[in-house]
């Protein structure tokens, strides 16, 4: 999970050429184990992105050495939020999904950030 966050974070950076934290994490889903010996490989990419915030998805496969099979063993979505040089929330660049998959993440991202606002809203009038 620690590589996780490391990997969403340059890619965050990477997107703003801003220095950018950490606002959320969303639950982490193992979908399969990791075993001893195997080799992890994390891919991640912005999805969508709000004015100074924008949602990483990051996928975790599992590589065995031997045989050169991969598992896809877990996937999370992480909130950036792009900072100023005064630690102030500044605007992201925007993103222009061009393919197929790029737009289901999109679309999907979108939705995620509706549900975590009304979850968060929910939460609040208890
Ligand atoms: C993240 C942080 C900068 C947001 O600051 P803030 O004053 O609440 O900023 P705002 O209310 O203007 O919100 C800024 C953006 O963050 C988003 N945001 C804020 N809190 C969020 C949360 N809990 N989950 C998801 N998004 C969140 C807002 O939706 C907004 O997005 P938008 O501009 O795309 O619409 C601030 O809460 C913070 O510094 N948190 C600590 C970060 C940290 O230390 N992370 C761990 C180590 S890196």
């Amino acid at each position: 999970m620690k590589y996780m966050d490391e990997v969403a974070a340059i890619v965050a950076v990477k997107h703003t050429g801003k220095n950018c934290v950490t606002a959320s994490v969303d639950r982490m889903d193992f979908y399969a184990p990791v075993f001893i010996g195997n080799l992890l490989v994390l891919k991640a990419s912005v999805n969508y992105v709000g004015v100074t915030s924008m949602e990483v998805g990051v996928r975790v496969e599992a590589q065995n050495p031997i045989s050169g099979a991969v598992t896809h063993t877990g996937s999370c979505y992480f909130t950036y939020v792009a900072l100023d040089e005064f630690g102030k929330p500044t605007p992201v660049p925007g993103l222009r999904p061009v393919t197929k998959d790029e737009k289901r993440r999109f679309r999907q991202a979108a939705a995620r950030r509706k549900i975590r606002e009304a979850e968060l809203a929910a939460l609040r009038k208890l």
